[in-house]
């Protein structure tokens, strides 16, 4: 009879047969990757592969399934999976978890999944394959070895972050680094080590694809999101390329300067003598309703509670509004007064204030929020939803989608005025 361990040595034997990424995803798995996938695994490994693409692409199933490929292959190997968030690096973790429960052969050669401390996968090839964040200067990242790591959305990490901590990790074994990413800032390391590849490094292979590469999203739907974004964000998002965003509102080394100094997890709770400050915008039909909560006892202000919801009535988003405004004790709460705003505000006049956005109040508002990126006076933890909304915004915002945005902007007035920066009089007059 065949043991457990005879069965595990088969398997492992079959593994290292298992051939080219192509015919392992066709014959183990039974996936059928798309065009631009099949370019992505058959490419000629170098020291550094760097995937750029637009969204819904297939980029994190690939490289779930790439990683896989590699795990078998290569018995007693190690590879990390990174990204900002614990949660971002997870998907393709678990697009791998899930592959090796759906397929007997594969799920015979897991050897164990941990999930603390941190998500791992080993085979009984002896690889592992395990997930970091690069939160907290990647202090998680530090100490590790890995045969490969792979960089998730890489754009959202800092290039300091990169080279100091990422690449570290890989040389003691002269390991390879697989930098994936939607793109995001132009001056950042992922667009330099795409050019680099484009222009025929030997030591870099790149590649780009637009998200219509991918026939397993829905085309048309796509397309319908083209008139609520600006033309960069659909650059960006949907054709994969680098943007030209000099002129955008929020400038994205902002950005990442003001969640990178985050060390904390959302909710923060309240803490006794701290001053804190709610700023909330109200969905109009199919948008969201965002609340903000800043901790603005000093400068840099903290964002220390932060949610987002749909389709909820009136006095449900009235009595959230006051909640939210209670636990934390705010000095004050500010809502979007505009049309269906008056409604709620009705309901919590006693604690929360409106702001009536004029063409000049909102431009004001949003100038405010610029000036506390720019002085690096406000931080959070990484929000993808509103990091990506806060790139993606500009001033003509008809189309856009700015919840996140003004609800942020509206917390921040709420925390009072700057010296030096006049203010509408409509609040602070
Ligand atoms: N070869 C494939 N066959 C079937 N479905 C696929 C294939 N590749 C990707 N998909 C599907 O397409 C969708 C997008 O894939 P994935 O999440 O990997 O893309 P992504 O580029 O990482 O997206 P995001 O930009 O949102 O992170 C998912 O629903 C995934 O299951
Ligand atoms: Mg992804």
């Amino acid at each position: 009879m065949l043991t457990r361990d005879r069965v595990a040595e088969v398997l492992t034997q079959a593994a290292r047969d298992a051939g080219d990424a192509l015919s392992f995803c066709r014959r183990w798995l039974g996936w059928e990757p798309h065009e631009g996938q099949q370019r992505w695994l058959v490419a000629p490994r170098r020291n550094t592969a760097v995937l750029v693409t637009g969204r819904r692409w297939g980029k994190s199933e690939v490289s779930a399934i790439q990683a896989l490929h590699f795990a078998v292959t290569h018995p007693r190997s190690r590879q990390g999976i990174v990204s900002v968030t614990l949660d971002q690096a997870r998907l393709s973790f678990d697009v791998a978890l899930a592959i090796c429960q759906r397929e007997p052969l594969l799920g015979a050669l897991v050897e164990k999944v941990k999930e603390t401390p941190f998500p791992t996968l080993r085979l009984k090839t002896g690889s592992e394959i395990t997930v970091r964040t690069a939160a907290r200067e990647g202090i998680y990242l530090r100490g590790h070895k890995f045969h490969r790591c792979i960089v998730d959305e890489a754009d959202y990490l800092s290039e300091r972050l990169i080279d100091e901590v990422v690449r570290m990790t890989l040389a003691d074994v002269g390991g390879q680094l697989v930098l994936i990413s939607t793109p995001r800032a132009r001056r950042g390391l992922v667009y330099r080590e795409l050019q680099r590849g484009l222009a025929g490094d030997p030591t870099v292979y790149a590649q780009t694809g637009p998200t219509f590469e991918n026939p397993n999203v829905r085309h048309d739907y796509i397309r319908s999101l083209r008139d609520h974004m600006t033309a960069a964000a659909w650059q960006r998002e949907v054709e994969g390329v680098y943007a030209d965003d000099d002129a955008a509102v929020f400038g994205w080394q902002h950005i990442q300067a003001a969640y990178e100094a985050s060390t904390w997890a959302l909710p923060e709770p309240p803490k006794k003598g701290r001053r804190y400050c709610q700023g909330v915008d109200l969905a109009k039909a199919e948008d969201w309703t965002v609340h903000t909560v800043l901790d603005a006892t000093s400068r840099p202000h903290r964002l220390v509670h932060w949610e987002r919801y749909q389709r909820m009535p009136w006095p449900a988003v009235a009595a959230r509004i006051r909640e939210v405004h209670q636990r934390y004790d705010c000095h004050q709460t500010l809502i979007d007064a505009t049309g269906v705003g008056d409604a709620v505000l009705d309901e919590v006049r006693d604690v929360a204030q409106g702001f009536v956005f004029t063409r000049r109040s909102k431009v004001d508002l949003l100038t405010g929020l610029q000036v506390v990126l720019e002085k690096r006076e406000l931080v959070f933890p990484f929000i993808r939803e509103l990091v990506d909304e806060l790139q993606g915004y500009a001033w003509d915002d008809d189309k856009l989608q700015t919840d996140c945005v003004m609800s942020l902007a509206l917390a921040v007035w709420a925390a009072g005025p700057r010296t030096g920066v006049e203010f509408a009089p409509s609040v602070w007059g």
